[in-house]
């Protein structure tokens, strides 16, 4: 996959890893080129993470404590010799980490991720044209700053709206009570594992979140749907033209919808009745 451009690395340093919860830590600390969403792959991942750490102790420290399986990658990354950098080539190495996991980064900073096309540019009717939520439950999947869970609370009886990022349920739980909103729960948890029982809700909605594993995510979003009730995928605004809907969608049984966003990309959602 290519860089977003979501950030300027140069804002940031690898201090910005003493947010990340534990869910975060056992992938970065991982080797985790080999994910599809992993940027550049011609780098070597253990090698600059090394050099981008090196000035940073205290970042292992905490990853050590806030993720303990990742003890022995930890390790590995701190018998690497390091005596030999110098302080230009370890921040290249830090630029480039902080960029190729700009998508983790952008997770603990809400007013960082409010700033970006898939939020900015949005529009909330795209959701309302979906479903109609009246009265509904429904669990916004993933939900982030609450792109989608603020105009779903709209209509519906009550959303929970989960995300696994301390930092973000702060945000929602902020705005909540700033605006004082009295139908949005905020709620832990993954795509992967939802703290729900089977059946619970009218409707699940996500959006930039599935597809990472996604038989075991759409598998746990309609274990949480009722029968008859809908899984609505609605995706933010980008500049991106997608050629076509996604397959992996389209095979799953999802109809599909698309629209062109203001800085020209075409945006496809998706929408799936649960049948049990
Ligand atoms: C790109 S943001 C999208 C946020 C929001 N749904 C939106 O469209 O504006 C991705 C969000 O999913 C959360 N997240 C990351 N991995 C997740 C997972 N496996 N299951 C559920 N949420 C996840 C992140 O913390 C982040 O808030």
């Amino acid at each position: 996959m290519a860089y977003l451009n979501w950030i300027n690395p140069a804002d940031y340093t690898m201090e910005c890893f003493l947010l990340f919860d534990r869910w975060a830590l056992r992938v970065i600390f991982s080797d985790c080129s080999k994910y599809a969403w992993f940027p550049d792959k011609q780098r070597n991942y253990k090698l600059e993470l090394a050099k981008a750490l090196y000035r940073y102790p205290y970042v292992y420290n905490y990853a050590r404590y806030k993720a303990p399986e990742c003890w022995k990658f930890i390790d590995g990354l701190q018998s690497i010799p390091g005596d030999s950098w110098i302080p230009d080539e370890m921040r290249a190495s830090e630029l480039f980490i902080i960029k190729a996991l700009e998508i983790y980064v952008v997770c603990f900073f809400p007013h960082i991720m409010n700033t970006l096309d898939f939020i900015r540019d949005w529009d909330e009717q795209h959701l309302h044209d979906l479903a109609d939520l009246t009265d509904k439950l429904v669990l916004d999947v993933g939900a982030g700053t609450g792109r989608l869970t603020f105009p779903a609370a709209k209509k519906a009886k009550r959303v929970y709206a989960s995300d696994p990022s301390d930092c973000m349920r702060e945000y929602l739980t902020d705005r909540i009570r700033r605006e004082r909103i009295s139908n949005i729960r905020v709620v832990s948890g993954t795509a992967e594992n939802i703290p729900y029982e089977d059946d619970t809700f009218d409707a699940v909605i996500s959006g930039n979140v599935i597809g990472s594993s996604l038989n075991t995510q759409l598998a746990e979003i309609t274990r949480v749907t009722k029968n008859g009730g809908w899984l609505v995928l609605c995706n933010g605004d980008d500049s991106y033209k997608r050629p076509s809907p996604a397959e992996q969608f389209i095979s799953r049984g999802f109809e599909w919808f698309r629209h062109d966003t203001k800085t020209g990309g075409i945006i496809y959602d998706y929408r799936k009745q649960v049948v049990k």
